[in-house]
């Protein structure tokens, strides 16, 4: 131990601590200065960024016997100060926060920019900024919001009454992501907490003997218990759907993957780092591992689950037409395979939670998108039932669809009732890499027909995805991806057949698009082949064969309106031709080893689940002090559900968005608002949000005796309805109350009007789809295999947007990480698990967008809205590759296109 002298946010202290503990940890774990985030403890995410004296640095990497006598700053010292309240202010005007994890990172070195440089530049800003990974914003709004802020941004109105839809809000969960003080999945837990630590598997298949366990703990000062299969009360399995739930919480005697868990070791804090981890007794026996969907497929293949032969999970199909007569006849007809591999999630903020029993109630504390889903799978585990257990969702630091798995949950879970103490799990960066789901990779054959004159006759999908050792939500892929195979185009004939593979790689599940960012990959890709086999122009191509309102779609399904994907194409068109002739300059004029390519592609996606019940309910009430609660159980996982539904609740009520308080999510306290994903919150949410305000409305005009055109003005302790010239007021104190004080309440579900899909695929799978289309510009360095991309203009059919500056956020950040996807990232089971080796987009990876907002106004949406999260990524990698193509001349078809695959591609093609 040693005593370090350090000023940190302008106090003198003293730090007794082990000279190579890591500056994050003691600002975190001694100091209560939790603004500091911790996404990687190796030196590649940034989030840990604050100020040594004047210059940013990683506190994870910077041990607290070298500072004596230095200065440090955080999140907490700048805000105290004021130093950052323009950029906070700049920050929440432009969206630039979503999930928050790394905005304190942001605000930090923004901070340390603007000491030396008040007027950056926006190569400056990436410059410094470099360091630090967001994976949901797409950088933009960061970008602008710091080249704003020196001049103070004006603080946006609030919303006028009755107008808060459409409206560019702010955030109204915007504040503490901007001071440091909100609360993550790692933040939370009390400083007594005992804390978890899971021993995995690191073979992708092996057999497993555990042993002595008791002497392991006899002999393990500060170990306080080990966990394994035999100690789960109720049913060791787990899963997203039912059905299908195989994983076990512990494995029993085979491991599956790499990284799957096996025990579960619980200790003192701080003993942790001390227990020999090494010693654990276990004995493991490898197995020939199958990675491959082509080994698992094989007959000699190990059966990975003996109830499922061939190893396969689920088949989906849609087929209509005569597919085999188009493909045989006159027609123009190209064919081809693509393939993409495991992708991670990636998100800022590891899983991270922690559980506390008061006597037989059970709190969960944790980061999740599906609090629900995750009291009843915890109930299952531990044998109790559901209302014995409160989730408790903490922030959440980025899911992106991971996080609607279970993951610390059922180990902190389990702990703390079986020991009666508070535990908590917060994963390692390498431990999440391992231990969570993936995009599922992909092999795709695809071939398409179309008429001599340009109309598309038939398509043909077969896609087999890898869907890891556990089912998760591969059954989803499977049934979605036949669905939008073919992409929002009209086709006389279609035929698409999934098949979901098991195979010993980590569980693949949901992942931004459910295998939809894949097979627009391939069908957008081949749809380029097959415009140049016609000798038509790519754009004209997809224009002339777009659906349209009053055409069935491959599942027969008829949209009489809402389908606004030619409104997109449309709008791209002048941005096409431009770049289109910007190219052909560039190359007539340009070094020859530079290629300038234009690259286009469309997308559709269904919002909620596949032909499913998908009900969402909201409550509403007034309040005795005259406030409006909007109980609000959709997590906000960044994307900025609790403002949406504020603005929503605001118009539908007809109140200032300011008079309305939200509770929750928490699932003691607010109803069932289904999980956060599947784009399905704005929509569905939206909607039960509107209904419960609607009929919140009813009520206090009835009480208060007015017309169902009056206006209602809530104020303190009253309820003031102006009706055709007259005021009446009720006062709140005077009525009876429950116990949240509320006086008046209104409750709705909403449920997507969908039907089930027949054998063949035939149904009303969605109520609503959004439409959208991408343009990608860029520059290949032939030599080097390099792309660098110059800008991307993205049109996308929202029905509405609710928040345009949370809309936009979310196309941006959905542009990221098609990125990233098109050109740098692919998981590799034990060989990348960490932020360095698996590179996801940077500051300076993300070129300038160019957001076309369509408004088709869609009649099942709250105000016409659709969702937007999964849409935005689907045409960004393919309308990347086929830029790549434009320019090269070739077609990539196994991701990610990374320089070594371009380079190898243009040599190719000389
Ligand atoms: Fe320090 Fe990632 S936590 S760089
Ligand atoms: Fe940057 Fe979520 S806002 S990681």
């Amino acid at each position: 131990m040693m005593t370090t002298q350090i000023t940190i946010n302008g106090s003198s202290l003293e730090v007794t601590a082990n000279p190579a503990r890591r500056l994050s940890d003691v600002l975190r774990d001694d100091l209560g200065l939790t603004g500091t985030k911790v996404g990687c403890d190796a030196g590649d995410c940034g989030a840990c960024t604050v100020l040594l004296d004047d210059e940013p640095v990683n506190a994870c990497m910077v041990p607290i016997g070298r500072l004596n006598g230095h200065t440090v700053t955080t999140i907490e010292g700048l805000d105290a100060s004021g130093e950052v309240q323009t950029l906070q202010q700049s920050f929440l005007a432009h969206g630039a926060a979503q999930c928050g994890i790394c905005t304190p990172a942001m605000l930090v070195s923004a901070a340390a920019l603007l000491r030396r440089n008040t007027e950056p530049t926006e190569a400056e800003v990436q410059d410094a900024l470099g360091g630090v990974l967001c994976r949901c914003t797409g950088y933009r709004k960061i970008v602008a919001a710091i080249t704003a802020a020196p001049v103070p941004f004006p603080v946006i109105p609030a919303a006028p009454s009755g107008k808060a839809v459409g409206h560019r809000a702010t955030r109204v969960d915007g504040l503490p992501k901007l001071n440091g003080r909100d609360i993550f999945g790692a933040d939370g837990a009390p400083a007594d907490a005992l804390v978890a630590s899971i021993v995995r598997s690191p073979h992708h298949r092996a057999q497993f003997e555990l042993g002595d366990l008791e002497a392991y703990v006899d002999n393990s000062s500060g170990l306080v218990a080990v966990f394994t299969a035999v100690d789960i009360p109720g049913n060791n399995r787990f899963g997203v759907i039912p059905a299908t739930a195989d994983q076990p919480v512990f494995a029993e005697s085979e491991a599956r993957f790499r990284g799957e868990a096996v025990a579960m070791i619980v200790a003192e804090p701080g003993a942790i780092a001390s227990l020999d981890l090494e010693a654990f007794p276990i004995t493991w026996e490898p197995l020939n591992a199958v990675m491959s969907t082509e080994e698992a497929l094989d007959a000699d293949a190990p059966r990975i689950h003996l109830d499922r032969p061939h190893n396969v999970l689920t088949r989906g199909l849609v087929q209509r037409g005569d597919v085999d007569g188009s493909l045989n006849e006159t027609n123009v007809i190209v064919e081809g395979e693509w393939s993409t591999g495991f992708i991670e999630h990636a998100y800022i903020e590891p899983e991270a939670g922690h559980a506390v029993r008061v006597t037989d109630h059970l709190e969960v504390s944790v980061s999740t998108q599906s609090p629900h889903l995750d009291r009843r799978a915890l109930a299952e585990i531990l044998d109790l039932e559901p209302e014995a257990i409160q989730i408790l969702p903490t922030s959440v630091g980025g899911g992106f669809g991971s996080k609607l798995d279970l993951s610390v949950q059922p180990y902190v879970a389990l702990a703390a009732w079986k020991l009666g103490r508070p535990v908590r799990l917060t994963y390692s960066r390498p431990e999440s890499m391992r231990a969570t789901t993936k995009r599922h990779p992909s092999q795709m054959k695809v071939r398409l027909a179309a008429s001599p004159s340009g109309k598309l006759e038939a398509m043909d999908f077969e896609g087999t995805f890898n869907t890891g050792a556990y089912a998760s939500w591969g059954p989803t892929v499977a049934n979605r991806v036949p669905i939008h195979a073919g992409g929002p185009y009209i086709y006389p004939s279609y035929r698409a057949r999934t098949t979901a593979v098991h195979t010993n790689g980590p569980p693949a599940g949901a992942f931004r698009g459910f295998g939809v960012p894949q097979s627009t990959i391939a069908q957008e890709g081949l749809f380029d082949e097959l415009a140049d086999a016609l000798g038509m122009d790519r754009l004209e191509f997809r224009m002339v064969n777009a659906l349209t309102e009053g055409q069935p779609t491959p599942t027969g399904q008829v949209f009489q309106t809402g389908v606004g994907f030619r409104d997109c194409l449309s709008s791209l068109r002048p941005h096409w031709e431009r770049a289109r002739v910007e190219a052909a300059e560039a190359n007539a004029n340009g070094p020859p080893f530079l290629k300038r390519g234009v690259g286009i592609a469309g997308m559709w996606y269904g919002c909620g689940n596949t032909a499913l019940p998908n009900p969402s309910t909201v409550r509403i009430g007034l309040r005795n002090d005259g406030r409006v609660v909007l109980f609000q159980g959709a997590v906000d996982i960044g994307q900025g559900a609790d403002t949406v539904m504020t603005q929503i609740c605001a118009d539908s009520l007809g109140v200032d968005m300011a008079m309305i308080v939200r509770i929750g999510p928490d699932t003691d306290t607010t109803p069932d608002a289904g999980k956060t994903s599947a784009s399905r919150q704005t929509y569905v949410t939206g909607n039960a949000t509107a209904l419960a305000a609607a009929s919140l409305r009813a009520k206090l005009l009835d009480l208060a005796g007015a017309a169902a055109d009056a206006h209602i003005d809530p104020g303190a302790d009253r309820l003031v309805v102006h009706d055709r010239g007259n005021k009446r007021t009720v006062d709140l104190r005077t009525l009876p109350a429950d116990d949240f004080g509320l006086v008046a309440v209104a409750e709705a579900t909403y449920d997507p009007p969908t039907t089930p899909l027949n054998e063949n695929g035939q149904g009303d799978p969605y109520a609503v789809f959004g439409f959208g289309a991408h343009l990608a510009e860029l520059c290949v360095d032939t030599e080097l295999g390099t792309v660098r991309l110059v800008r991307i203009t993205a049109a996308h059919d929202v029905g509405r947007a609710i928040n345009p500056t949370l809309v936009e956020g979310q196309i941006e950040g959905g542009i990221a990480q098609g990125i990233g996807l098109a050109l740098m990232e692919e998981y590799l089971p034990g060989r990348n698990e960490n932020l360095h080796d698996y590179t996801i987009p940077t500051i300076g990876d993300v070129p300038e967008v160019i957001n076309i907002l369509i408004e088709s106004n869609d009649p099942h949406g709250p105000y016409g809205a659709k969702g937007i999260g999964e849409h935005s990524m689907i045409p960004t990698a393919p309308a990347i590759m086929n830029g790549i193509r434009d320019a090269i001349g070739v077609t990539i078809r196994d991701l990610p296109a990374t320089p070594d695959t371009v380079r190898a591609a243009f040599l190719r093609s000389l």
